[in-house]
Protein backbone atom coordinates (compact mmCIF):
# COMPACT_ATOMS: atom_id res chain seq x y z
CA UNK A 1 0.00 0.00 0.00
CA UNK A 2 1.03 3.58 -0.95
CA UNK A 3 2.50 5.01 1.83
CA UNK A 4 1.80 8.68 3.26
CA UNK A 5 3.36 10.94 5.29
CA UNK A 6 1.26 12.98 7.68
CA UNK A 7 2.07 16.37 6.43
CA UNK A 8 0.60 14.92 2.81
CA UNK A 9 -1.95 13.53 4.37
CA UNK A 10 -3.08 16.81 6.01
CA UNK A 11 -3.90 17.86 2.61
CA UNK A 12 -7.17 18.38 1.01
CA UNK A 13 -6.36 16.53 -2.15
CA UNK A 14 -5.53 12.91 -0.27
CA UNK A 15 -9.52 13.13 0.61
CA UNK A 16 -10.77 9.62 -0.59
CA UNK A 17 -7.78 7.74 -1.06
CA UNK A 18 -6.46 4.53 1.24
CA UNK A 19 -2.73 4.66 2.42
CA UNK A 20 -0.90 3.68 5.07
CA UNK A 21 0.63 6.51 7.76
CA UNK A 22 3.08 5.70 10.04
CA UNK A 23 4.16 7.85 13.28
CA UNK A 24 4.33 8.39 16.87
CA UNK A 25 0.92 8.87 19.41
CA UNK A 26 0.86 11.80 20.60
CA UNK A 27 -2.53 11.76 22.76
CA UNK A 28 -5.45 9.29 22.76
CA UNK A 29 -8.89 9.89 23.46
CA UNK A 30 -11.57 7.26 23.64
CA UNK A 31 -15.32 8.58 22.98
CA UNK A 32 -18.46 7.39 25.04
CA UNK A 33 -19.69 6.36 21.42
CA UNK A 34 -16.76 3.22 21.45
CA UNK A 35 -14.49 4.89 19.41
CA UNK A 36 -10.87 6.48 20.17
CA UNK A 37 -9.51 9.71 18.39
CA UNK A 38 -5.53 9.01 18.06
CA UNK A 39 -3.46 11.77 17.59
CA UNK A 40 -0.17 11.07 15.52
CA UNK A 41 3.48 13.24 14.04
CA UNK A 42 6.01 11.46 12.03
CA UNK A 43 7.98 14.80 11.84
CA UNK A 44 6.47 16.15 8.60
CA UNK A 45 5.47 18.79 9.75
CA UNK A 46 3.89 20.88 12.33
CA UNK A 47 0.86 19.25 12.55
CA UNK A 48 -0.72 16.01 13.58
CA UNK A 49 -3.16 14.04 12.13
CA UNK A 50 -6.19 12.33 13.83
CA UNK A 51 -6.89 8.69 13.57
CA UNK A 52 -10.62 7.52 14.31
CA UNK A 53 -10.41 4.20 15.59
CA UNK A 54 -13.26 2.28 15.78
CA UNK A 55 -14.37 -0.54 17.91
CA UNK A 56 -14.96 -2.95 15.01
CA UNK A 57 -11.21 -3.01 14.87
CA UNK A 58 -9.46 -6.58 15.72
CA UNK A 59 -7.25 -5.67 18.27
CA UNK A 60 -9.44 -2.60 19.66
CA UNK A 61 -9.86 -3.45 22.90
CA UNK A 62 -6.59 -5.39 23.19
CA UNK A 63 -4.43 -3.37 21.89
CA UNK A 64 -5.58 0.68 20.56
CA UNK A 65 -7.40 1.22 23.72
CA UNK A 66 -3.78 1.16 25.55
CA UNK A 67 -1.84 3.18 23.38
CA UNK A 68 -0.13 6.13 25.22
CA UNK A 69 2.15 9.25 23.97
CA UNK A 70 5.20 7.81 22.36
CA UNK A 71 4.14 4.58 21.13
CA UNK A 72 4.98 4.27 17.69
CA UNK A 73 2.35 2.65 14.56
CA UNK A 74 1.39 1.96 11.33
CA UNK A 75 -2.41 2.43 10.71
CA UNK A 76 -3.94 1.79 7.00
CA UNK A 77 -6.81 3.74 6.39
CA UNK A 78 -9.04 6.01 4.45
CA UNK A 79 -8.36 9.88 4.58
CA UNK A 80 -11.60 11.83 5.30
CA UNK A 81 -12.77 15.61 5.66
CA UNK A 82 -12.62 15.97 9.46
CA UNK A 83 -15.53 17.60 10.99
CA UNK A 84 -13.28 18.53 13.56
CA UNK A 85 -12.03 22.67 13.78
CA UNK A 86 -8.02 23.27 12.99
CA UNK A 87 -7.88 20.49 10.74
CA UNK A 88 -9.02 19.73 7.16
CA UNK A 89 -8.53 15.58 7.20
CA UNK A 90 -8.42 12.65 9.40
CA UNK A 91 -8.00 9.17 8.63
CA UNK A 92 -10.28 6.15 9.26
CA UNK A 93 -8.48 3.56 10.35
CA UNK A 94 -9.07 -0.16 8.92
CA UNK A 95 -5.76 -1.83 10.47
CA UNK A 96 -3.96 -0.44 13.30
CA UNK A 97 -0.65 -2.34 14.00
CA UNK A 98 1.87 -1.35 16.71
CA UNK A 99 5.47 -1.38 16.38
CA UNK A 100 6.52 0.05 20.14
CA UNK A 101 4.51 0.75 23.36
CA UNK A 102 6.00 3.30 25.71
CA UNK A 103 5.40 2.67 29.29
CA UNK A 104 3.52 5.57 30.47
CA UNK A 105 5.14 5.55 33.57
CA UNK A 106 8.43 6.14 32.50
CA UNK A 107 8.44 7.72 29.30
CA UNK A 108 9.45 11.17 29.59
CA UNK A 109 7.16 13.12 27.47
CA UNK A 110 4.26 12.96 29.27
CA UNK A 111 1.62 15.90 27.63
CA UNK A 112 2.87 18.25 30.61
CA UNK A 113 5.20 20.89 29.14
CA UNK A 114 8.61 20.87 30.20
CA UNK A 115 11.25 23.35 30.16
CA UNK A 116 13.73 24.07 27.92
CA UNK A 117 16.34 22.80 30.43
CA UNK A 118 15.28 19.70 31.51
CA UNK A 119 14.38 19.15 27.47
CA UNK A 120 18.03 19.04 27.46
CA UNK A 121 18.29 16.59 29.32
CA UNK A 122 16.30 14.34 26.99
CA UNK A 123 18.19 15.39 23.78
CA UNK A 124 17.87 12.09 22.30
CA UNK A 125 13.48 12.23 22.77
CA UNK A 126 13.16 15.70 22.44
CA UNK A 127 13.04 15.88 18.55
CA UNK A 128 9.46 14.39 19.10
CA UNK A 129 8.29 17.34 20.71
CA UNK A 130 6.96 20.70 18.47
CA UNK A 131 9.34 23.21 19.03
CA UNK A 132 12.11 20.62 18.62
CA UNK A 133 10.75 19.03 15.76
CA UNK A 134 9.69 22.53 14.06
CA UNK A 135 13.50 23.53 14.90
CA UNK A 136 15.17 20.62 12.85
CA UNK A 137 12.79 21.80 10.12
CA UNK A 138 13.64 25.59 9.87
CA UNK A 139 17.23 24.14 10.20
CA UNK A 140 16.90 21.77 7.47
CA UNK A 141 15.72 24.76 5.41
CA UNK A 142 18.29 27.27 6.24
CA UNK A 143 20.91 24.44 5.05
CA UNK A 144 19.16 24.12 2.16
CA UNK A 145 18.72 27.79 1.08
CA UNK A 146 22.58 28.28 2.17
CA UNK A 147 23.53 25.90 -0.91
CA UNK A 148 21.05 26.75 -3.11
CA UNK A 149 21.94 30.68 -2.97
CA UNK A 150 25.72 29.70 -2.89
CA UNK A 151 25.20 27.45 -6.12
CA UNK A 152 22.91 29.88 -7.80
CA UNK A 153 25.47 32.45 -7.49
CA UNK A 154 28.49 30.12 -9.35
CA UNK A 155 30.38 29.56 -5.35
CA UNK A 156 32.37 26.21 -5.65
CA UNK A 157 31.62 24.27 -2.13
CA UNK A 158 34.83 23.31 -0.78
CA UNK A 159 35.79 20.97 1.97
CA UNK A 160 38.29 22.67 4.41
CA UNK A 161 40.12 20.27 6.94
CA UNK A 162 38.72 20.08 10.39
CA UNK A 163 42.56 19.09 11.38
CA UNK A 164 44.44 21.90 11.27
CA UNK A 165 47.79 23.12 12.51
CA UNK A 166 47.10 27.02 12.45
CA UNK A 167 45.05 29.07 14.94
CA UNK A 168 42.87 31.55 12.09
CA UNK A 169 41.35 33.49 14.54
CA UNK A 170 44.69 33.90 16.68
CA UNK A 171 42.59 34.01 20.21
CA UNK A 172 44.47 30.37 21.11
CA UNK A 173 40.47 28.87 22.36
CA UNK A 174 41.99 25.41 20.30
CA UNK A 175 40.98 21.84 20.99
CA UNK A 176 44.12 20.17 20.64
CA UNK A 177 44.24 16.63 18.96
CA UNK A 178 46.39 13.84 20.20
CA UNK A 179 47.31 10.12 19.77
CA UNK A 180 49.63 10.55 22.63
CA UNK A 181 48.69 8.59 25.99
CA UNK A 182 48.18 11.17 28.48
CA UNK A 183 48.19 8.95 31.18
CA UNK A 184 51.97 7.89 30.59
CA UNK A 185 52.83 11.36 29.93
CA UNK A 186 51.31 12.34 33.22
CA UNK A 187 53.37 9.82 34.74
CA UNK A 188 56.74 10.24 33.19
CA UNK A 189 56.70 14.19 34.14
CA UNK A 190 58.09 15.34 30.99
CA UNK A 191 58.49 18.94 31.04
CA UNK A 192 58.91 19.26 26.82
CA UNK A 193 56.69 17.48 24.71
CA UNK A 194 58.51 15.37 21.37
CA UNK A 195 55.68 15.94 18.97
CA UNK A 196 57.63 14.00 17.20
CA UNK A 197 55.95 10.76 18.51
CA UNK A 198 52.80 12.29 17.75
CA UNK A 199 50.47 11.73 15.33
CA UNK A 200 51.48 14.54 12.74
CA UNK A 201 54.69 15.32 14.37
CA UNK A 202 53.56 18.57 15.75
CA UNK A 203 50.67 20.20 17.46
CA UNK A 204 47.72 19.86 15.79
CA UNK A 205 43.89 20.91 16.76
CA UNK A 206 40.60 21.01 15.70
CA UNK A 207 40.10 24.08 13.16
CA UNK A 208 38.28 27.23 14.28
CA UNK A 209 37.86 28.57 11.36
CA UNK A 210 37.70 27.07 7.43
CA UNK A 211 38.72 30.40 6.44
CA UNK A 212 42.79 30.23 5.77
CA UNK A 213 42.28 27.10 3.22
CA UNK A 214 39.15 28.95 1.96
CA UNK A 215 41.41 31.59 0.99
CA UNK A 216 43.56 29.68 -0.68
CA UNK A 217 40.75 28.31 -3.27
CA UNK A 218 39.42 31.51 -3.60
CA UNK A 219 42.66 32.86 -4.98
CA UNK A 220 42.18 30.22 -7.73
CA UNK A 221 39.06 29.37 -8.43
CA UNK A 222 37.41 32.78 -7.74
CA UNK A 223 34.10 31.96 -5.44
CA UNK A 224 34.12 29.77 -3.34
CA UNK A 225 32.30 28.64 0.45
CA UNK A 226 32.79 26.17 3.16
CA UNK A 227 30.25 24.69 5.33
CA UNK A 228 31.31 22.55 8.17
CA UNK A 229 31.82 21.77 12.47
CA UNK A 230 34.15 24.64 14.11
CA UNK A 231 35.20 24.06 17.79
CA UNK A 232 36.07 26.65 19.87
CA UNK A 233 37.65 25.59 23.34
CA UNK A 234 36.38 29.08 24.83
CA UNK A 235 35.14 28.71 28.35
CA UNK A 236 31.78 30.94 27.81
CA UNK A 237 28.73 29.59 29.29
CA UNK A 238 26.18 31.94 27.28
CA UNK A 239 23.04 31.46 25.20
CA UNK A 240 24.83 32.11 22.05
CA UNK A 241 28.20 29.84 22.50
CA UNK A 242 28.82 26.27 21.59
CA UNK A 243 31.79 24.14 21.59
CA UNK A 244 30.98 23.00 18.40
CA UNK A 245 29.04 24.83 16.46
CA UNK A 246 28.68 24.63 12.06
CA UNK A 247 29.94 27.43 10.08
CA UNK A 248 29.44 29.04 6.24
CA UNK A 249 32.34 30.76 5.26
CA UNK A 250 32.58 32.40 1.47
CA UNK A 251 35.37 33.24 0.21
CA UNK A 252 35.79 35.56 -2.98
CA UNK A 253 38.67 36.81 -4.70
CA UNK A 254 38.53 40.17 -6.53
CA UNK A 255 36.80 41.65 -3.87
CA UNK A 256 36.59 44.44 -1.13
CA UNK A 257 34.65 45.09 2.09
CA UNK A 258 31.71 46.77 0.30
CA UNK A 259 31.41 43.79 -1.52
CA UNK A 260 31.46 41.65 1.53
CA UNK A 261 28.96 43.35 3.07
CA UNK A 262 26.31 43.47 0.04
CA UNK A 263 27.20 39.71 -0.18
CA UNK A 264 26.32 39.28 3.41
CA UNK A 265 23.41 41.34 3.52
CA UNK A 266 21.64 39.63 0.39
CA UNK A 267 22.66 35.72 1.80
CA UNK A 268 20.94 36.39 5.35
CA UNK A 269 17.96 37.81 3.47
CA UNK A 270 17.68 34.80 1.21
CA UNK A 271 17.68 32.81 4.49
CA UNK A 272 14.71 34.69 6.38
CA UNK A 273 12.91 35.03 2.95
CA UNK A 274 13.06 31.35 2.52
CA UNK A 275 12.17 30.49 5.87
CA UNK A 276 9.00 32.29 5.58
CA UNK A 277 7.76 30.73 2.40
CA UNK A 278 8.69 27.35 2.91
CA UNK A 279 8.70 27.01 6.65
CA UNK A 280 5.61 29.39 7.08
CA UNK A 281 3.46 27.12 9.62
CA UNK A 282 6.76 26.64 11.32
CA UNK A 283 7.23 30.04 11.87
CA UNK A 284 3.61 30.54 12.88
CA UNK A 285 4.49 28.11 15.94
CA UNK A 286 7.95 30.10 16.51
CA UNK A 287 5.68 33.74 16.43
CA UNK A 288 2.78 32.62 18.78
CA UNK A 289 4.55 30.21 21.44
CA UNK A 290 8.02 31.00 21.68
CA UNK A 291 8.53 34.41 20.27
CA UNK A 292 8.14 36.88 23.81
CA UNK A 293 6.46 39.86 21.38
CA UNK A 294 4.92 37.76 19.11
CA UNK A 295 5.98 39.26 16.21
CA UNK A 296 8.93 37.10 14.95
CA UNK A 297 6.92 36.77 11.50
CA UNK A 298 6.60 40.79 11.12
CA UNK A 299 10.33 41.20 12.16
CA UNK A 300 11.60 38.97 9.62
CA UNK A 301 9.38 40.09 6.84
CA UNK A 302 10.58 43.69 7.71
CA UNK A 303 14.51 42.53 7.66
CA UNK A 304 13.71 41.02 4.18
CA UNK A 305 11.91 44.13 2.34
CA UNK A 306 14.38 46.69 3.89
CA UNK A 307 18.11 47.59 3.96
CA UNK A 308 21.07 46.69 6.53
CA UNK A 309 22.37 49.52 8.64
CA UNK A 310 26.21 50.27 7.58
CA UNK A 311 28.54 51.98 10.44
CA UNK A 312 32.06 52.50 11.22
CA UNK A 313 33.34 50.78 14.72
CA UNK A 314 34.18 54.83 15.34
CA UNK A 315 30.58 56.04 15.02
CA UNK A 316 29.08 53.33 17.06
CA UNK A 317 31.40 53.96 19.83
CA UNK A 318 29.83 57.73 19.60
CA UNK A 319 26.71 56.61 19.67
CA UNK A 320 27.68 54.56 22.30
CA UNK A 321 29.57 57.20 24.70
CA UNK A 322 26.04 59.43 24.19
CA UNK A 323 23.78 56.87 25.24
CA UNK A 324 21.16 56.81 28.20
CA UNK A 325 22.06 53.49 29.20
CA UNK A 326 24.47 52.27 31.97
CA UNK A 327 26.35 49.70 30.39
CA UNK A 328 28.33 46.93 32.31
CA UNK A 329 31.52 47.57 30.22
CA UNK A 330 32.63 51.21 30.18
CA UNK A 331 33.35 52.56 26.13
CA UNK A 332 35.85 53.81 24.47
CA UNK A 333 37.54 53.88 21.34
CA UNK A 334 39.58 50.50 20.81
CA UNK A 335 37.68 48.27 23.14
CA UNK A 336 36.30 44.86 21.82
CA UNK A 337 32.72 45.61 21.90
CA UNK A 338 30.43 43.20 24.01
CA UNK A 339 27.59 42.08 23.32
CA UNK A 340 25.37 44.13 25.65
CA UNK A 341 26.96 47.34 23.37
CA UNK A 342 25.97 45.45 20.33
CA UNK A 343 22.66 44.94 21.09
CA UNK A 344 22.07 48.26 22.13
CA UNK A 345 22.86 49.10 19.04
CA UNK A 346 20.85 46.74 16.65
CA UNK A 347 17.83 46.32 18.75
CA UNK A 348 17.42 50.06 20.66
CA UNK A 349 19.07 52.67 18.55
CA UNK A 350 18.49 51.30 15.58
CA UNK A 351 16.03 48.45 15.58
CA UNK A 352 17.39 46.37 12.52
CA UNK A 353 20.30 44.75 11.50
CA UNK A 354 23.69 46.86 11.80
CA UNK A 355 26.64 45.70 9.61
CA UNK A 356 29.87 47.45 11.59
CA UNK A 357 32.87 48.06 9.96
CA UNK A 358 36.42 49.10 9.96
CA UNK A 359 37.09 48.25 14.19
CA UNK A 360 40.85 48.83 15.61
CA UNK A 361 43.39 46.91 14.16
CA UNK A 362 44.60 45.82 18.04
CA UNK A 363 41.45 44.08 18.49
CA UNK A 364 41.25 41.76 14.89
CA UNK A 365 43.25 39.18 13.81
CA UNK A 366 46.43 39.14 11.75
CA UNK A 367 44.61 38.39 8.21
CA UNK A 368 42.39 42.08 7.90
CA UNK A 369 43.01 44.43 5.84
CA UNK A 370 45.01 47.28 7.38
CA UNK A 371 43.45 50.53 6.44
CA UNK A 372 45.31 54.11 5.28
CA UNK A 373 44.86 55.75 8.87
CA UNK A 374 46.87 52.65 10.35
CA UNK A 375 44.50 52.11 13.07
CA UNK A 376 41.82 49.99 11.58
CA UNK A 377 41.34 47.05 9.74
CA UNK A 378 39.04 46.37 7.23
CA UNK A 379 36.47 44.23 9.49
CA UNK A 380 33.01 43.67 9.61
CA UNK A 381 30.39 42.33 12.14
CA UNK A 382 26.85 41.73 10.96
CA UNK A 383 24.30 42.41 14.12
CA UNK A 384 21.12 41.52 14.36
CA UNK A 385 18.06 42.16 16.80
CA UNK A 386 18.02 39.35 19.42
CA UNK A 387 20.96 37.82 18.50
CA UNK A 388 23.90 39.96 18.53
CA UNK A 389 26.35 39.23 15.70
CA UNK A 390 25.47 36.20 13.39
CA UNK A 391 28.49 36.74 10.94
CA UNK A 392 31.93 38.00 11.23
CA UNK A 393 34.42 38.67 8.56
CA UNK A 394 37.01 41.26 6.51
CA UNK A 395 38.65 42.08 3.80
CA UNK A 396 41.92 40.10 3.47
CA UNK A 397 45.45 41.82 4.00
CA UNK A 398 46.70 40.45 0.21
CA UNK A 399 49.76 42.94 0.23
CA UNK A 400 52.88 40.57 1.52
CA UNK A 401 54.53 43.09 3.27
CA UNK A 402 51.47 44.39 5.20
CA UNK A 403 50.64 40.94 6.00
CA UNK A 404 54.44 39.82 7.50
CA UNK A 405 54.26 42.70 9.53
CA UNK A 406 50.77 41.97 11.46
CA UNK A 407 52.06 38.89 12.08
CA UNK A 408 55.41 39.68 13.72
CA UNK A 409 53.39 42.21 15.67
CA UNK A 410 50.73 39.30 16.56
CA UNK A 411 53.85 36.81 17.83
CA UNK A 412 52.76 34.19 14.99
CA UNK A 413 55.65 31.93 13.75
CA UNK A 414 55.66 33.05 9.88
CA UNK A 415 57.41 30.22 8.69
CA UNK A 416 54.78 28.09 10.05
CA UNK A 417 51.98 30.23 7.37
CA UNK A 418 54.54 29.92 4.78
CA UNK A 419 51.29 29.11 2.35
CA UNK A 420 49.45 31.55 3.32
CA UNK A 421 51.92 33.99 2.56
CA UNK A 422 52.67 32.40 -0.52
CA UNK A 423 49.23 33.74 -2.09
CA UNK A 424 50.60 36.88 -1.55
CA UNK A 425 54.07 36.30 -3.47
CA UNK A 426 52.34 35.07 -6.24
CA UNK A 427 49.20 36.50 -8.11
CA UNK A 428 47.91 38.09 -5.37
CA UNK A 429 44.39 39.81 -5.35
CA UNK A 430 42.44 41.84 -3.27
CA UNK A 431 39.56 39.38 -1.62
CA UNK A 432 37.58 39.12 0.89
CA UNK A 433 35.11 37.13 2.94
CA UNK A 434 32.94 36.26 6.15
CA UNK A 435 31.53 33.02 8.47
CA UNK A 436 28.07 32.79 9.25
CA UNK A 437 27.12 31.06 12.66
CA UNK A 438 24.93 28.51 11.43
CA UNK A 439 23.01 28.01 15.05
CA UNK A 440 22.88 32.25 15.16
CA UNK A 441 21.17 31.90 11.95
CA UNK A 442 18.63 29.64 13.32
CA UNK A 443 18.22 30.95 16.21
CA UNK A 444 17.00 34.35 15.02
CA UNK A 445 14.71 32.75 12.65
CA UNK A 446 13.17 30.72 15.54
CA UNK A 447 13.68 32.90 18.16
CA UNK A 448 15.01 30.53 20.78
CA UNK A 449 16.60 31.96 23.33
CA UNK A 450 19.31 29.72 24.02
CA UNK A 451 21.88 28.27 21.36
CA UNK A 452 22.05 24.86 22.93
CA UNK A 453 18.03 24.04 22.06
CA UNK A 454 19.22 24.53 17.65
CA UNK A 455 21.85 22.17 17.52
CA UNK A 456 20.64 18.38 17.98
CA UNK A 457 23.36 17.86 20.52
CA UNK A 458 24.83 20.66 22.00
CA UNK A 459 28.76 20.92 22.98
CA UNK A 460 29.42 23.04 25.81
CA UNK A 461 31.56 23.11 28.86
CA UNK A 462 30.70 20.22 30.73
CA UNK A 463 28.35 18.59 28.24
CA UNK A 464 29.66 16.19 25.96
CA UNK A 465 26.55 13.93 26.84
CA UNK A 466 24.59 11.97 23.63
O1 LIG B 1 33.61 36.14 13.97
P1 LIG B 1 34.21 34.79 13.80
O2 LIG B 1 35.16 34.33 14.85
O3 LIG B 1 34.90 34.83 12.37
C1 LIG B 1 35.66 33.85 11.83
O4 LIG B 1 35.81 32.75 12.28
C2 LIG B 1 36.21 34.21 10.50
N1 LIG B 1 37.35 33.32 10.21
C3 LIG B 1 35.13 34.06 9.45
C4 LIG B 1 35.61 34.41 8.07
O5 LIG B 1 35.90 35.56 7.83
N2 LIG B 1 35.66 33.45 7.17
O6 LIG B 1 33.06 33.70 13.67
C5 LIG B 1 32.09 33.81 12.66
C6 LIG B 1 30.69 33.57 13.21
C7 LIG B 1 30.28 34.54 14.31
O7 LIG B 1 29.80 35.74 13.80
C8 LIG B 1 29.19 33.73 15.00
O8 LIG B 1 27.98 33.80 14.29
C9 LIG B 1 29.71 32.33 14.90
O9 LIG B 1 30.64 32.29 13.83
N3 LIG B 1 30.38 31.91 16.13
C10 LIG B 1 29.85 31.07 17.04
N4 LIG B 1 28.66 30.44 17.07
C11 LIG B 1 28.41 29.64 18.13
N5 LIG B 1 29.28 29.43 19.14
C12 LIG B 1 30.49 30.03 19.15
N6 LIG B 1 31.35 29.79 20.14
C13 LIG B 1 30.82 30.90 18.06
N7 LIG B 1 31.90 31.65 17.74
C14 LIG B 1 31.61 32.23 16.57
MG1 LIG C 1 33.48 37.57 15.46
Amino acid sequence: MEKISVKDARDESSIGSTFLMQGWVRTRRDSKAGFSFIEINDGSSQGNIQIIAEAALENYESEVRQLTAGCSISVEGEIKESGGRGQKTEMLAHKICIHGWADPENYPLQKKRHSMEKLREWAHLRPRTNTFGAVARVRNCICNSIHQFYQEQGFLYINTPVITASDCEGAGEMFQVTTMNLDELAKQKIENLNYRFDFFDKPSYLTVSGQLEAETYACALGKVYTFGPTFRAENSNTSRHLAEFWMIEPEVAFADLNDNMDLAEKFLKRIFSDALSKCSEDLEFFNERIDESKSLIERLTTIVDSEFVRLPYTEAVEILVKADVKFDYAVEWGIDLQSEHERYLTEQHFKKPVILFDYPKTIKPFYMYCNDDDKTVRAMDVLVPGVGEIIGGSQREHRLDVLESRMKDQDLDINEYWWYTDLRKYGTVPHAGFGLGLERAVQFVTSMSNIRDVIPFPRTPGNAEF
